[in-house]
């Protein structure tokens, strides 16, 4: 158990770190507190949720949407949440983006924690402080930047995660060894899903490195003027591709890091395309896949990281450093249509 306090610009969060969800009642008054969570979530661990106050959503990316966020306020509504209540979003991305969404509008603001309980969630989802919402095939279009409470990691909720959301959320995890952390590439690669799944301590350790990974760099650029930009890597075509082919969100970022990895061969030094595409198919993820390239670009062109005519794409430099370049959108859609 580590329990550690990391402070943002104007605020800060508190880690409990392999934890077990029964601290939870040490950390928020079980009265006055909102549990968030999803039907595969809840039905796979309902004792753990005996004595809270419970909202239990449909599971699926399709639900992060306003219609969502409403039956959610209508609710707090009806058990009479005021200003005082805890909301705590305990799930994947979806419940943690949708919970911090609700707990930063509801009254104008309560304090909310996360419980995350897909590996995607627990490396990535609930560390930063973006909540929000899916608006048709665009990917996090409404939503705003702010910092949960506190986020506690119980890794005996990993027991029921399904194979392929381990593959999900491998995908960030691979992100930020690209970007950021040469040697946890070299360790990915040696390793496998077998090493990880079969060695507790293992797996934990490579949780717990992914999510102080991401809180530096969260700390360092809270607001996304620098920094914070490299952990999109991936993220400019993936989510271009998510909602409109259904996939995970692991898989379509998985997908949009490989094409990043060709930009970045014509537009910097980069030179280790091959190794990243062996390390994403090691651990289950697509990689090479053909789309409507017309549409995706429409899709695309719409992206938060675009300054005009211009996009702010992710590239990598060498294995360990991801660089941001200023692409023209003509430039970009030239690339795009030669894939
Ligand atoms: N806010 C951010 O900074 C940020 C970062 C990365 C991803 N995201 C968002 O996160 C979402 C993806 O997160 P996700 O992959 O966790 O999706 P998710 O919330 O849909 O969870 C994946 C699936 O696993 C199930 N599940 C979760 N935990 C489980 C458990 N312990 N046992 C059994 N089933 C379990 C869920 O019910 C769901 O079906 C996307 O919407 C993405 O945009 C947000
Ligand atoms: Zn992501």
């Amino acid at each position: 158990m580590k329990h550690l306090n990391y402070k943002f610009s104007n605020s800060s969060t508190d880690f409990y770190l392999a934890y077990g969800i029964s601290h939870l009642k040490e950390i928020t008054d079980r009265q006055a507190t909102v549990l968030i969570t999803d039907e595969n979530v809840y039905n796979a661990h309902s004792k753990r949720f005996k004595g809270w106050n419970v909202i239990i959503l449909k599971a699926g990316e399709e639900y992060k949407v306003q219609a969502t966020v409403d039956a959610v306020i209508e609710q707090l509504i009806e058990m009479e949440a005021d200003r005082k209540t805890t909301l705590v979003g305990v799930g994947g991305g979806v419940i943690t983006d949708i919970t911090g969404y609700v707990a930063s509008v509801y009254m104008r603001g309560l304090r909310f924690g996360f419980v995350p309980t897909s590996l995607l969630a627990m490396v990535d989802a609930s560390i930063g402080g973006k909540n929000g919402i899916d608006v048709g095939v665009y990917k996090n279009m409404v939503g705003m930047i702010r910092q949960p409470a506190f986020i506690l990691h119980d890794m005996s909720l990993l027991n029921t995660l399904p194979q392929r959301e381990w593959e999900n959320g491998f995908a960030e995890i691979i992100k930020h060894a690209c970007i950021k952390d040469a040697a946890m590439f070299k360790q990915l690669e040696e390793n496998s899903f077998k090493i990880y799944q079969n060695r507790k301590k293992s797996v934990c350790e490579l949780i717990q490195r992914n999510a102080i990974l991401k809180t530096r760099v969260i700390q360092q650029d809270e607001f996304e003027k620098g920094e914070r930009r490299l952990l999109n890597f991936g993220h400019t075509l993936g989510h271009a591709l998510e909602n409109q082919y259904e996939l995970l969100h692991g898989q379509a970022v998985s997908i949009g890091m490989t094409y990043a990895c060709h930009i970045s061969e014509q537009l910097t030094e980069f030179k280790q395309t091959e190794k990243v595409v062996n390390v994403l198919e090691k651990y289950g993820l697509p990689t090479y896949a053909s789309f409507n390239k017309q549409k995706v670009f429409d899709i695309l062109k719409m992206d938060k990281k675009r300054e005009k005519k211009e996009m702010n794409y992710v590239l990598l430099e060498k294995i360990g450093k991801g660089v941001v370049r200023s692409i023209s959108l003509n430039h970009l859609a030239n690339i795009i249509d030669n894939f």
